[in-house]
């Protein structure tokens, strides 16, 4: 019997919005149920890592990938890490086959690179691709307030064939750590890509008083 094909990769793309705790989770996930991740790290990631953990992402693939699952702490799976503007990686290609891609989070200059289909990155070249070979491509955008530009492009985005999922809290699962609140999102954005990984508390509908009072806690 011929062996099964190995599972198509997912891309991930981390750009440089807040909540980059988000990717690493996510990142974190994807290893564990052992989907293979091609993941791009841009230019403006690593000065919000800088900033916000005071951690320095490294550059070089190897190096990066080292990084990624000391911080995931995960060394099974697939990871395959790509320099931020290395337009000759596999994945530029559409010829390259994947099961779609996630930028989480996507700052608002990678959304309007994209929308006007600049694209000066490799996060931005693979997602024009999926764009043009009609592939899932979900795109988390990070920034409050939208202006008016932001929405356009994200509307632009949306008509091209692009799910857009801001990773927006919810209180309906009842979080108490910034760790159930962070699955929260991340777990709602692989909802949009089909994904099922983690375990989340989802809405069952009301919950009437009698059963609530005899409710564990977990
Ligand atoms: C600490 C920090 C937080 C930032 N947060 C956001 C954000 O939430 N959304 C956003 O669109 N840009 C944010 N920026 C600005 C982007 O990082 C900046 O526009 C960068 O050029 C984006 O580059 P990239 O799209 O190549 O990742 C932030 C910058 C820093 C330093």
């Amino acid at each position: 019997m011929a062996p099964s094909p190995a599972p198509l990769p997912l891309v991930l793309g981390i750009s440089g919005a807040s909540a980059q705790p988000l990717a690493q989770r996510a990142l974190q996930l994807l290893l564990e149920a052992e989907i293979p991740v091609e993941l791009i790290t841009s230019r403006g990631a690593f000065l919000v890592w800088q900033a916000e953990l005071g951690v320095r992402v490294p550059p070089d693939p190897a190096a990066q990938e080292a990084f990624w699952r000391e911080r995931t702490g995960c060394s099974s799976g697939v990871l395959r890490c790509h320099r931020w503007n290395d337009q000759a990686a596999a994945i530029a290609s559409g010829s390259y086959r994947t099961r779609g891609m996630l930028i989480l989070p996507a700052s608002m200059g990678t959304v309007g690179r994209i929308a006007t289909g600049v694209a000066l990155d490799l996060i931005e070249r693979a997602a024009d691709v999926h764009l043009k070979e009609g592939r899932p491509l979900v795109i988390a955008p990070r920034e409050l307030p939208w202006n008016l530009v932001h929405l356009r492009n994200l509307t632009r985005l949306a008509e091209a064939g692009a799910r857009i999922a801001p990773p927006v809290p919810a209180w309906y699962h009842q979080p108490t750590t910034i760790e159930e609140m962070v699955d929260f999102l991340v777990i709602r954005v692989f909802d949009v890509l089909g994904l099922e990984l983690g375990s989340l508390r989802r809405w069952q509908g009301p919950i009437d008083a009698s059963s609530a009072a005899q409710r564990p806690s977990a």
